[in-house]
């Protein structure tokens, strides 16, 4: 017999960004981070997982391409999962799994991103969530969200925000055992729904710096995290989140590309310095900028990740269509920006 189940889940992308960790095994990070999830259908990972008597081993497929399991995030994440689960009976006759079998027994994972892998648009978030996710599902784990995103965090610290919708906050938490660093929600996905995300994919090759070895160089050399981690970023989230609560834009964008600039600028004061952005990055946020300041008020907000790709938040359609037609005006298509772009949240545009 086999028995398998399969769910999707929905990237997030940080407007106060994680960057540093404290406990490198346990991923507990240094500050606070707050984010927003992006629609189910479109930047998401699909993930089937299945059980077996037959299965010797664990295995698992991501984009069709067989990849390691033997890391100890996926171990981890498996012996949480392992200590939670439950009786499961499957619906064919004779399918019985004890909470015992489940440490003999092996699974084969299929995970598919409808998005670039590693190119800085948080591949990672949707995947190690996703995976939890389906796995507890799998083995009948009865923890609420919050308690699997603290085991999502241990796959990948930014997978614990996509446990939810809307817009979520990863409490960084006190505990040496990080029991208290955990995802919660801050407001649904209907709270501000007239919101629309564009992705302007800038280059969707490999980045050169992971995230996870990038911030431990910050750690390390940069003198800026400290005065990031311990006194802005407190600030910040509080002001952020006043501003989802009250549908601020204006606020809402300043702190997005206040937070995303000082995130880069950590970045660019680390030894040696990282570059995640580049000529065409630096154009769209020019861009972003004269547009904003020209209208006196902010229409749209900019964020990058670990990577060269602008996250474009505009506070309405309108808006956003304006900003396709900019984006477009200013790179257009086959010009050496190579910038493609993905629209999310609304088809019509
Ligand atoms: C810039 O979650 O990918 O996207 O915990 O080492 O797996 P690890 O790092 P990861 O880092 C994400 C960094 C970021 C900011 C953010 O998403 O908050």
């Amino acid at each position: 017999w086999v028995l398998t189940v399969t769910a999707q889940t929905p990237t997030n992308i940080a407007v106060i960004k994680y960057w540093g960790k404290r406990d490198e095994d346990l991923i507990l990070p240094i500050n606070d981070s707050i984010s927003v999830t992006l629609d189910p259908h479109h930047l998401c990972t699909t993930t089937s997982v299945a059980v077996s008597p037959a299965f010797t081993h664990d295995r698992m497929w991501l984009n069709g391409k067989e990849v390691s399991l033997s890391g100890g995030r996926y171990q981890n994440c498996l012996r949480e999962l392992r200590s939670r689960a439950g009786d499961v009976e499957g619906e064919e006759k004779g399918i019985k799994i004890t909470k015992k079998d489940w440490e003999k027994l092996h699974f084969h994972i299929v995970s598919y991103n409808n998005f670039p892998t590693a190119a800085g648009l948080a591949s990672s978030a949707a995947g190690l969530a996703c995976l939890v996710f389906s796995l507890a599902k799998l083995m009948n784990v009865k923890d609420d969200h919050s308690r699997l995103s603290a085991i999502a965090r241990q796959g990948s610290g930014s997978a614990c925000r996509s446990l939810y919708g809307g817009f979520v906050k990863w409490i960084m938490g006190k505990e040496q055992n990080g029991s208290d660093s955990i995802a919660v929600q801050l407001a649904d996905e209907k709270h501000w729904d007239d919101l629309v995300i564009i992705i302007a994919v800038v280059s969707s090759r490999q980045k050169e710096t992971s995230s996870t070895s990038g911030m431990r160089e910050t750690v390390e050399t940069s003198m800026l995290i400290e005065h990031r981690a311990k006194e802005v970023v407190p600030k910040r989230i509080i002001q952020m989140e006043e501003a989802i609560k009250n549908r601020d834009f204006p606020a809402f964008a300043r702190l997005t590309c206040a937070d995303s600039n000082q995130f880069h600028a950590v970045c660019l004061d680390t030894l040696p310095p990282i570059f995640y952005m580049n000529d065409t990055s630096h154009r769209i946020i020019s861009c972003v900028e004269k547009w904003n300041r020209f209208e006196g008020t902010p229409q749209v907000a900019y964020t990058f990740d670990a990577g060269p790709n602008a996250v474009l938040i505009s506070h309405n359609r309108k808006a956003a269509a304006l900003l396709l037609q900019r984006l477009l005006f200013h790179f257009p298509p086959n010009s050496d920006a190579d910038l493609n772009s993905y629209v999310i949240g609304d088809k019509t545009i």
